[in-house]
């Protein structure tokens, strides 16, 4: 599975990069305005550090507007996947951006049938929101098995890039099912190293080693 960043901030992107298996990073406008920086400069920074795929999302919701705004994004940088809401007017837009070679992450996605969708309009990536289903008293994951049983069937290219992701429990559950993609706020990111049994167990080796004669 390949992991994702979901953030806009170049600091903790830089520090996750560090580790050398940083696969691609997301972005939403929230993110972005957060770090009060222009759009444009955000996303090519972002793609300068991360080479993997770089979500930037489009703001439009026409079809004659979120081509050009795709273009436009796709422009910023050879990594930039460009982000398009599903709705009726976002999935004609994939499917035209799928003809002109554009990469396109189909977000705000909460079913499987709209993940089918996604996938039939030749979308690169779909975004289900799993921890928003959660919030809302639905199993996230549940939409997560589904998209991903269902893209095996029909061996649909499109990946499954699990979104809204919350804690540790989730990265674990997608890895299990098989999508192709988690994206997760730097602190998940944290949090999937770190083990106070790690921690104890290094430092007891530290320590017994003082104890070996030289
Ligand atoms: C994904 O691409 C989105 O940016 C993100 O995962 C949304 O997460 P949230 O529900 O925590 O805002």
């Amino acid at each position: 599975m390949r992991i994702f960043l979901d953030t806009a901030n170049v600091g903790e992107i830089r520090e996750a990069a560090k580790l050398g298996f940083l696969d691609g990073v997301t972005t939403n406008p929230t993110l972005i305005s957060k770090e009060k920086r222009k759009f444009d400069d955000v996303i090519r920074e972002i793609c300068e550090v991360c080479p993997g795929p770089v979500s930037a999302e489009c703001i439009t919701e026409k079809f004659d507007d979120l081509m050009p705004e795709a273009r436009r994004l796709a422009k910023l940088a050879p990594n930039v996947v460009v982000k398009i809401p599903l709705t009726r007017e976002g999935l004609k837009a994939v499917k035209a951006c799928a003809q002109e070679g554009v990469k396109t992450n189909v977000t705000l996605c909460f079913s499987a049938n709209q993940a089918l969708f996604a996938a039939k309009a030749g979308a690169t990536f779909v975004s289900p929101f799993i921890g928003r289903l959660d919030d809302a008293g639905h199993e996230g994951m549940q939409v997560i098995r589904d998209i991903v049983q269902i893209y095996r069937n029909y061996a649909f290219a499109t990946e499954v890039l699990v979104a809204s992701i919350r804690h540790p429990l989730h990265v674990l559950e997608a890895a299990k099912i098989g999508a192709h993609v988690s994206t997760m706020p730097f602190g998940v990111f944290d949090k999937l190293i770190s083990h106070p049994l790690t921690e104890k167990g290094v430092a007891q080796f530290l320590q017994d080693y003082g104890k070996i004669p030289r």
